[in-house]
This record gives structure tokens, C-alpha cells and sequence, in this order.
């Protein structure tokens, strides 16, 4: 199964924000919608980084203080890491486990494709794992023809 199988089931929708927002902002947006992330886009409209709940809860720690004047282009993770619609989810899976990152941008030919969450990816998975269970017991207690 590839990226683009998830994207197919869960659309290609991707929740922005731009980067001179505040990060109160973004903790409504991501209330709002109930998703713990958004990608951030820059005055051209270029994406520019993405912000998570980890990005705002470290902020949060650092400096209580000033919190609430924050710039989200000031707290984001700007080293993007991302997927193709064309990848494994094998490979997506190594990727979010080594970098211990939980949301993916799919990007193809530099345009925005969707986001993939490791709640998508734990979904396809559990549904293999149940499909692939069945067929195991079916097999062993004899309902296939021999
Ligand atoms: N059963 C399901 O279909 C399913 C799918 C995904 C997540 N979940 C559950 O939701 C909870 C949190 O999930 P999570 O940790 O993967 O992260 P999350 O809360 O960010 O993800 C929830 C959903 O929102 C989507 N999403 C996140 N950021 C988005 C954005 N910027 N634009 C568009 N869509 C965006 C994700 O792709 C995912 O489908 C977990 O409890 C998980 O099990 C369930």
C-alpha cells in the first residue's frame, strides 16, 4: 500500500496557517478542526514549515511569558521532513519512527499533495492486520477447499 492510497480515503486538504499568525492562533485553528497540525505558509504563499502541538507545548515551557505575542514563523520546525504519494507506507512508517515526527507533508513536484498523521498510517495498518487475521483463521480451521 502507498502514500496515496491514504490520500484517496482522506483527501488532499491540507490545514494552514501563515507564518506572521500568533501561536494563539494556531491553538484555535487546531482546536477548531481537532488535528495536531498545520503547515505554515509564508507571504507568498510558499510553504515555509509546519507547526505541532510538540512545536507550541516546547514554546510553552521555554517562555510562559511571552506566549501569547508569539509569531507562529517564530516557533514552526522549518527542516521539513515529507513524503511522495508514491512511497511505502513501509518507508513512511521508518521515517516518522526515526525522526519521531507524527505528521508528513505529501509534496510531488514541489506542490502540496495532502498530510498523512501516524493515526492514518496506524489505521491502514490495523485494518491489514485484521484482514490478514482473518484469512489465517479461516485457513486454519479448514474453510478452504483443499
Ligand atoms: N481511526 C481513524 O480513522 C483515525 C485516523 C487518524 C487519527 N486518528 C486518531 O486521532 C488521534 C490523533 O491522531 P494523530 O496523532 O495521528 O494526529 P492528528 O490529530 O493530527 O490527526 C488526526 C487527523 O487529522 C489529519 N490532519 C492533521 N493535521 C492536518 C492538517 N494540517 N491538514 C489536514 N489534515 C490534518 C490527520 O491526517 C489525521 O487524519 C489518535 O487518537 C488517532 O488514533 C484516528
Amino acid at each position: 500500500m502507498k502514500v496515496k492510497d491514504i490520500l484517496k480515503d482522506k483527501g488532499t486538504e491540507v490545514a494552514t496557517i501563515g507564518a506572521e499568525k500568533t501561536i494563539c492562533d494556531a491553538v484555535k485553528i487546531l482546536v477548531e478542526k481537532n488535528i495536531g497540525s498545520l503547515l505554515v505558509k509564508d507571504e507568498k504563499g510558499n510553504i515555509a514549515g509546519i507547526i505541532t502541538e510538540r512545536d507550541i507545548l516546547k514554546q510553552c515551557n521555554q517562555c510562559l511569558e511571552s506566549f501569547s505575542e508569539m509569531k507562529v514563523g517564530d516557533v514552526m520546525t522549518k527542516n521539513l521532513i515529507v513524503a511522495s504519494p508514491d512511497d511505502d507506507l513501509d518507508y513512511v512508517e521508518n521515517i516518522m519512527t526515526q525522526n519521531r515526527v507524527r505528521h508528513l507533508p505529501i509534496i510531488l513536484n514541489k506542490k502540496l499533495e495532502g498530510i498523512i498523521s501516524i493515526g492514518d498510517l496506524v489505521n491502514v495498518l490495523r485494518g491489514e492486520c485484521k484482514v490478514e487475521n482473518r484469512y489465517l483463521k479461516d485457513y486454519i480451521s479448514g474453510k478452504y477447499p483443499v
